[in-house]
């Protein structure tokens, strides 16, 4: 990969903060976007803004056209069999609260289990534990082996009849570990439950096939992958689809309405009631072509280079420790860290300071981060346009922070 040219593609990284060129080292949050998405959405509101499904002139033509060859672009990026099995939606988040007040409504009953893991976003806890609360259901941990993995058998022990969903994170976005979605659905299939995987860690920096992991649902953000903020993914089979309710009442969603009742339209439509957010979703199909014209193959093997060297650089360091154990297999481009005695947002400002960005905080993932016995913690996160001399700066910056605060 040629990382220097991949940055000239993204105008921000030409930035200075504080004097210092920027070192985005944040991307789990939210990835820069590339020229191409950017002239997209110009090009949108200049050439042809309007609205899609409804006119026969010709800019709702070209809108609806672009819009729904955006839905293709994911469809092939995810490799679902259609693109009716794409849902546009703001972020993962409301995927993963459609499916929890949707297919949730209608198939989880009081006694019934809820799995998910300890890795978790809050936005794949909070939908859960609301629903289980307005059920009756059990919300259940996967339960993890004495290294901190996902304890396979146990895991099949606990499964049930009674068991109706398995959410699950692809990446953790604290520790960058991949769990064993694959095996872990493949066990699911023995009961009635669905899988849902939360892949925002890893659909923008991995080849993902949701056939091959043959998992029911799979919620994404593209404001994560190149794209826009406020457009995100739900996917699901087609099937299941086809016996949710709708989430959402109104416009676009219905194939006929009367005085008295309303009859659904087909997939997606269904779920997209009203106006959707047209620009953002066609700037998030120039992002998925900019992904697959690099190669997600090839950005996941760079991000893993990148952490492998961080990961020694890190080593240099007195006092700073990263959270798990890292070893290739089950870690991507994410890293969070630890100093007894630094707090991670006295760290996070000193590297501000240097035009260095990371996250400092709990990451949305209070219990993970708490279950190190801390209440925050530090964390970069890379992408396709980082590179090892950053890594460098970071590493010789955390260093003299190190050194400033052992004097006080
Ligand atoms: C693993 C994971 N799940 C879910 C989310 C929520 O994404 P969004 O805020 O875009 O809905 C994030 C965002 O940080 C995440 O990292």
């Amino acid at each position: 990969m040629n990382v220097s040219n991949i940055r000239k593609d993204f105008p921000i990284l030409d930035s200075r903060i504080n004097n210092y060129p920027l070192v985005y080292l944040d991307n789990a949050a939210t990835s820069q976007k590339p020229r191409a998405v950017i002239d997209s959405l110009v090009d949108y509101y200049e050439n042809y803004n309007s609205n899609v499904h409804r006119g026969v002139h010709t800019l709702s033509v070209k809108a609806t056209e672009e819009y729904e060859n955006s839905r293709i672009k994911v469809k092939n990026l995810i490799n679902a069999k259609s693109s009716t099995e794409i849902i546009y939606t703001r972020n993962a988040t409301e995927s993963l609260n459609i499916i929890s007040y949707s297919w949730g409504k209608k198939n989880v009953h009081s006694g019934d289990d809820i799995f998910i893991t300890p890795f978790e976003h809050h936005s794949n806890i909070v939908p859960w534990q609301e629903l289980c609360r307005d059920k009756k259901a059990n919300l259940r941990y996967v339960p993890l082996n004495g290294s901190g993995d996902i304890d396979m058998d146990k895991f099949r022990s606990q499964l049930s009849q009674r068991t109706k969903l398995v959410s699950i994170t692809h990446m953790s976005n604290v520790l960058g570990t991949l769990l064993p979605v694959k095996e872990m659905i493949k066990s699911v299939r023995a009961t009635p439950a669905v899988t849902v995987i939360d892949a925002c860690q890893s659909v923008p920096h991995m080849p993902v096939d949701v056939q091959d992991l043959d998992c029911d649902f799979m919620c994404f953000s593209g404001h994560k992958m190149l794209g826009p903020t406020g457009i995100g993914v739900m996917y699901g089979r087609s099937d299941i689809l086809n016996e949710m309710p709708p989430f959402l009442f109104g416009g676009d969603m219905i194939s006929e309405v009367t005085y008295e009742s309303a009859q659904w339209n087909d997939l997606p439509y269904k779920f997209e009631a009203g106006t959707p957010n047209i620009a953002d979703a066609i700037a998030l199909g120039v992002a998925c072509d900019y992904l697959q014209d690099i190669g997600l193959q090839k950005i996941w093997d760079h991000e893993i280079q990148l952490g492998e060297y961080a990961v020694k650089k890190f080593k240099s360091l007195k006092n700073f420790k990263i959270l798990g154990d890292r070893s290739k297999e089950k870690r991507g481009g994410v890293f969070s860290f630890h100093h007894e005695k630094i707090h991670p947002h006295d760290i996070g400002s000193a590297l501000d300071k240097f035009g260095i960005a990371i996250r400092t905080g709990h990451h949305c993932a209070m219990p993970l981060v708490q279950s190190y016995g801390i209440v925050a913690a530090s964390r970069a996160s890379v992408y396709l346009y980082n590179s090892n001399e950053e890594i460098d700066k970071l590493i010789d910056r955390l260093s003299e922070i190190e050194e400033y605060f052992s004097g006080e």
